[in-house]
């Protein structure tokens, strides 16, 4: 014998399944997407940047490194006087490797630097400690200054895109950037 009631919960299980299946929900529908508008109103409250600016100090700043070479040189002509554009160090034949008496001030010490080396590779093969951050010349955090004079006459830079020339002429180098050119006084941890 078919057990009555239990057919009878099973018959009516079937319908309300049957009656979940063919039911046409709630009828709610998502709200529009606004995430586009979100993201254009957060980008109205940033400045306008035009980036990479020649006086962004931020680190990592950068991914304007390759835009500078692309697109802003007329913008950026103005401000840094990049003599030292296209300046690279590697280019540099054995032969032609020249080097100069750097002292080192706050390190007390005197050595050479070949114009193939960054002033702040060659300290550190001297085994001191010296601030940087990027290594790219896209910060400040490895500034130095030349002791006494107008850097550009001590230094050129693979890549500045921290210092104004102003700054340059004030004595102020990127040491991980920067090669010597003369024998110079250089004060590292200096920025302007
Ligand atoms: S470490 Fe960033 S500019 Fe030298």
């Amino acid at each position: 014998m078919v057990d009555a009631l239990g057919l009878g919960l099973g018959v009516t299980m079937l319908l309300i399944v049957v009656a979940l299946h063919f039911s046409r929900g709630t009828e709610w529908t998502p709200g529009e997407d606004i995430s586009k508008e979100v993201l254009e109103r957060r980008a109205s409250t940033v400045p306008e940047t035009d980036f990479p600016e020649p006086m962004n100090r931020s680190i990592g700043g950068g991914g304007g490194a390759v835009a500078v070479g692309g697109g802003a040189e007329g913008e950026l002509a103005g401000d840094e006087e990049d003599e030292d554009e296209g300046f690279d160090p590697d280019a540099i034949a054995d032969d032609e490797v020249e080097y100069y008496e750097i002292e080192f001030v706050n390190e007390g010490e005197t050595i050479e630097v070949a114009n193939n080396e960054s002033l702040l590779d060659a300290g550190e093969d001297e085994g001191w400690d010296l601030p940087y951050a990027c290594r790219q010349g896209q910060c400040l955090s490895c500034g130095g200054k030349v002791a006494d004079g107008d850097a550009h006459e001590y230094v050129r830079h693979t890549n500045n895109e921290t210092l104004a020339a102003d700054e340059v002429e004030k004595g102020y180098v990127l040491t991980c950037t920067a090669h010597p050119t003369d024998d110079f006084s250089l004060e590292t941890n200096e920025t302007p």
